[in-house]
């Protein structure tokens, strides 16, 4: 893989957009400083421009070269879960252009866990703006393939690093006074955090402002599929789908038992509700296949809300949430 490296490296030296594999999902990269390259991200996602990215990096010593304060709970956080599917929000330095933080104060940073993109970081001089590689507002991609279907001919190389690990973007986590937020639900757990740092507040739901989100991924519509997304008790919601579409038109993303009443290639089964990681791993591959099916309905369960079911729950609500 070292030569596929080496494209990388090219490209983003020169200022083009790259597609990088990490443990959560795929990132659209360029170089953080550099504020055309940066452009390009926007234009290629057509993501509004109030839609700040995420920095990556491979190491806390670079990120005191654009990040002015590490308050004592950052340090903890970052000491523990990096390389990880952990995001802080720190006080930028002006060498991190406004674009990147859509004009906010703060930069978004995380040292993300996949060996290719640490290698590709290591072997830079500057840090990577990456917000996940899809068009605005659709699923996230969690493979290499993902990533061509989509955005295949705007971009002149993807780093392929095979599927993602994870499979759901990082968790969140920023300051303010003494207290600390989590942004937004990802797959470090509320859990995982609080044995670290203490009590941590999270940003309700409803309180996403749709003309400046504080993070995007808090817009209430987002990660969403084209089509409808019914998210409650599986059995209720199945007896409702049957009386208005035909068994060919619906699907069932994680269902334990396959249900008889509707095609076997409609349907994605988890083996327990309680599956997180397996879930977690499926969910943004299970509805892009669902997808492109061009079903009329797809139905999902919620989760126990505790560790990683909070944030499943949370990308289903969203995906769900136009209707
Ligand atoms: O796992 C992940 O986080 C993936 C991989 C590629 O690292 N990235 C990702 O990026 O999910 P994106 O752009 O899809 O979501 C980043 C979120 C957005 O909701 C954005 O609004 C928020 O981070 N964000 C970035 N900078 C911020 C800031 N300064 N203040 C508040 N939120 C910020
Ligand atoms: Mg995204």
């Amino acid at each position: 893989m070292e030569f596929e490296i080496q494209i990388a490296k090219q490209l983003l030296e020169r200022g083009e957009v790259v597609a990088i594999p990490t443990e959560t999902v795929y990132g659209l990269a360029a170089n953080a400083y550099n504020q055309r390259a940066v452009s390009k991200i926007f234009k290629i996602k057509n993501r509004p421009t109030f839609d700040p990215l995420i920095v990556h990096t491979n190491s806390l010593e670079k990120i005191h070269d654009f990040v002015k304060e590490f308050p004592e709970k950052a340090y903890v956080l970052a000491q523990n879960l990096w390389p990880g599917a952990l995001t802080l929000l720190l006080p930028k330095k002006e060498i991190i252009p406004d674009l990147v933080t859509a004009g906010l104060p703060r930069v978004a940073v995380r040292i993300p866990k996949h060996p290719l993109t640490l290698s590709l970081l290591a072997q830079l001089d500057f840090p990577l703006a990456a917000p996940s590689a899809n068009p605005f507002g659709y699923v996230s991609p969690t493979t290499a393939q993902h990533v061509s279907q989509q955005l295949g001919n705007q971009i002149p190389f993807i780093l392929d690093g095979g599927a993602c690990q994870l499979g759901i973007e990082s968790t969140i986590v920023g300051f303010e006074n003494d207290e600390t937020w989590i942004y937004r639900l990802g797959g470090i757990t509320v859990e995982t955090i609080q044995s670290l740092i203490g009590e941590v507040k999270i940003k309700p739901f409803s309180s996403a402002d749709p003309t400046s989100p504080q993070a995007a991924g808090m817009l209430t519509k987002h990660y969403a599929t084209h089509t409808p997304l019914m998210v409650g008790e599986i059995p209720e919601l199945l007896a409702e789908a049957l009386q208005q579409f035909a068994p060919h038109q619906i699907g069932i993303l994680f269902t334990q038992h396959l249900n008889k009443d509707i095609p076997v290639e409609n349907q994605i089964i988890l083996p327990a509700i309680t599956n997180f990681e397996e879930a977690a791993q499926k969910l943004f591959a299970s509805l892009r296949y669902l997808d492109a099916l061009n079903l009329k309905i797809i139905i999902a369960p919620r989760f126990p809300n505790q560790h990683l079911g909070k944030a499943l729950n949370d990308r289903l609500m969203r995906a769900s949430s136009k209707k």
